[in-house]
This record gives structure tokens, sequence and C-alpha cells, in this order.
């Protein structure tokens, strides 16, 4: 049974960019083909355009779209062989085969505890629905990847681009907040399967899983790394080898204007939410260069060729 999960789980790249391109021209292209099946969206953490554009992606398909927060109501168990005599009052066995019961597609959304990085790099929520689930799932974001965030930036970066190969930056910048490795981790993995020239920037301490960053080049002075950047991708990610600490806040490594002027003209990315004049500055994010609300509408163009993908088998 197909999931999508990751990059690997995708034979043609192409094909499904091309698929999506087609949505965004005709969103009813395939009007139908979701008829009398139902898609069952499971929260386990906030999402804005997650939610949002999936539901939609599904409804264009003619789909019937089922979203549940799973972080009201109680809570499930994932351990195997235990006794469940804690405030868990479900295993995920019975859990995923019931909500295979009523949906043709699951999607799931769960962040990592930032606090055991085996379990978190194991993706054990994730992957406990795909052991115990009856169809296929579909990753709204997991512990350690994000895919439907990176098919649409896939998607961006073709629509954008004015050479085949571009130069793209991957730079941390910083935030207040302890937050996932998840986007960067799967921004990497997807252009590292195109035709792009990836150089990743941030601070030291900040290194990304080796089974991510593999041999794509780390400079660890953000200017250099920004010099004839095509497109600059700017998000922020908790430390992965202390695992889920903030070691700075650092200002200097924000994103302004004079650090989009050392670029080849570049677009700014980023996958939002966003914390203006911390990640970046007003001037840039609001700049005729930014990609952010392309980004964030191509969310729905990428999630309806992949729920056709699942379908499709
Ligand atoms: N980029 C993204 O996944 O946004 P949400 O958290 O709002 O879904």
């Amino acid at each position: 049974m197909k999931h999508f999960t990751k990059v690997s789980d995708i034979s043609d790249i192409d094909a499904l960019v091309k698929r999506a391109r087609t949505f965004k021209g005709n969103p009813t292209a395939a009007e139908h083909m979701g008829q009398h099946k139902t898609l069952i969206l499971v929260f386990f953490n906030p999402s804005l355009r997650t939610r949002l554009s999936t539901e939609t992606a599904g409804t264009r398909l003619g789909m019937s779209v089922i979203t549940m927060n799973a972080n009201q109501g109680w809570k499930l168990e994932f351990e195997d062989q235990v006794i469940m005599n804690s405030d868990r009052a479900e295993h995920i066995r019975e859990a995923a085969a019931v909500i295979s019961q009523y949906g043709d597609v699951i999607g799931i959304r769960t962040f990592p505890t930032l606090t055991d990085r085996d379990k978190d790099y194991q993706d054990h929520i994730l992957n406990s629905f795909i052991r115990y689930a009856q169809v296929p799932v579909i990753s709204l974001e997991s512990a350690i990847r994000h895919p439907l965030q990176s098919l649409t930036d896939v998607l961006t970066i073709e629509e954008f681009k004015k050479t085949k190969r571009p130069k793209v930056v991957l730079s941390w910048a910083p935030h207040p907040k302890a937050l996932p490795q998840a986007v960067a981790n799967s921004f990497v993995e997807w252009m590292r399967a195109t035709d792009a020239d990836l150089t990743v920037t941030h601070p030291e301490g900040y290194e990304l899983a080796p089974e991510f960053i593999g041999d794509v080049p780390v400079e660890h002075d953000q200017q250099k790394a920004l010099a004839d950047a095509d497109f600059v991708y700017v998000k922020n990610w908790s430390s992965y080898r202390d695992y889920g600490k903030v070691h700075t806040q650092d200002n200097s490594w924000m994103i302004t204007p004079g650090k989009m002027d050392l670029t080849n003209q570049a677009f700014f990315m980023h996958c939002l939410p966003v914390r203006r004049n911390v990640v970046v500055a007003d001037k840039v994010i609001d700049s005729p260069q930014s990609l952010v609300i392309h980004q964030a509408n191509n969310r729905q163009w990428a999630a309806q060729a992949i729920l056709e993908h699942l379908l499709n088998q």
C-alpha cells in the first residue's frame, strides 16, 4: 500500500510537480475521482496551512473530509505490551484500525517531543499509524519530516527559477522557542532529489542529522553562503546534537535587506508561520521577492496531487 511520508515514497517527482501545476491551472481537473471516498485528517498539533489546504484539496477531488483534533479528548497509548492503567485510554492498534473503517486516506500531524531523540527520529507516532492503519497514510508533518511542505517548495522553485539548476540556500534564523528540525530535514531531502545547487548555513551546534544533510555543503558564515543565491529559504530549528535545545537567539542571523543584497536578486521563502523582525525583516517579507504567499497557495495543489496519487492505487 502506498503512503506519503518522505521523498522516497515518490518515484517521479517531476510528474507529481507537473500534476500539481495542472491542478493549479484547473482546480477541478479530477473533481470526481475522490467521490464516495473519505479523507480523515488527525491533528495532534496545531495547523493553519496544512489543515486548510489539505481539506481544500480533498474537497476539490470530490472527497468527504473529516478533521479531528486529537489533542482534545483522551490520550492514545503507542507502546506495546503495556498495562494500560495510566491516563492513556485507547491503544493505537485499535484507534488506527477504527479510523480505517471510516476513512479511505488518513492524514496525521504530529510534532516531536524534542526531548527523546531516538523516539522522534524513529517517527514513532506516524509509523505506528502506518503499522496499524488499513488504508494509505499521508504525513501532515511528522516528528522529523514535512513532505507536503517540501513538495510545495519544489513546485514553487520550479515556477520561479530562472536557471535549470538554481543556487538554493537554506539558512537557519533565530527564534525564541525550540522548534522541530522537520521542515529543514525535509527541505534538504527534497532538494537533494531535485536539480538544485543547495548550501545550508547555520551557527555551530545546529548541524542537521547526518542522514538528512548527507554531503550537502554547510557554510557557517551566513553572508558567504548567501552570495549569488537564487532562492533563500529561511527556517529556525533547534539543535539535533544537543537535542531540542536553543543555543542562541543571535539576531545577526535574521534575514535583512542588506543580506538579500548579497544574493542574485534571490527570492525569499519561508513555510510560515514566521516571526517578523526575528526571523526576517518586514522589508524582506513584504518585498516583491518574497514568495511566502505563493508557497501557501501552492500547498493546496501539492496536496491535491498527492491525494490523487494515493487514491490511484
Ligand atoms: N507550513 C505549515 O505547515 O503551516 P501550518 O503549521 O499552519 O500547517
